[in-house]
């Protein structure tokens, strides 16, 4: 019996083709594998959002998600966002800018997780809703957990990227 097995996907828009163990997560695949370490690994049981991405457009905890379960998905991890075309001059993605500009990190470690939850909560937002307010933001970022506390931060930032959404979807509507 064959102790790994194939596994095909597309991740950021680049096809990877690797063997994985029955066992191993999506997470780990994409870390060892392809090379995306972007993604970090905090508790390893769906509990703290840190391993967050998005397959096939939703957000997945991919220390949960089997790497044979993504076997020809499409990934974004969070090295998907920027725009890198010019490797001199990279462009942040509109939510890794709002992060930035509110400084909503401090080490770091829990940022990719939360900033791919916030781009896949952003999306599912239906077009012309209201700002989020502090409580619907607070509660959607219940599922996600930072250890150096950093909230007020980070609500901040999740607020600045939905206005930015908003922004860009009124200027999209304009004639
Ligand atoms: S590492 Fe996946 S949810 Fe914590
Ligand atoms: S910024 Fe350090 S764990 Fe969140």
């Amino acid at each position: 019996m064959r102790a790994t097995q194939p596994v095909r996907l597309r991740a950021n828009g680049v096809d990877y083709t690797g063997e994985a163990e029955p066992r191993t997560t999506l997470a780990d695949f994409l870390r060892r594998q392809c090379g995306l370490t972007g993604t970090h690994v905090g508790c390893e049981h769906g509990v703290c959002g840190t391993c967050t991405l998005l397959v096939d457009g939703a957000a997945v905890r991919s220390c949960l998600l089997l790497a044979v379960q993504a076997d020809g998905c499409e990934v974004t991890t969070i090295e998907g966002l920027a725009d890198n075309s010019d490797r001199a001059n990279p462009v942040l993605g509109p939510v890794q800018q709002a992060f930035a500009d509110a400084m909503s990190f401090q080490c770091g470690f829990c940022t990719p997780g939360i900033v791919m939850s916030t781009v896949a909560w952003l999306d599912a937002r239906p077009e012309g809703s209201d700002a989020p307010t502090d409580h619907e933001i607070r509660e959607f970022l219940a599922g996600t957990l930072c250890r150096c506390t950093g909230y007020t931060s980070i609500v901040e930032g999740v607020r600045l990227a939905a206005a930015r959404y908003s922004a860009s979807e009124a200027s999209a509507a304009a004639p």
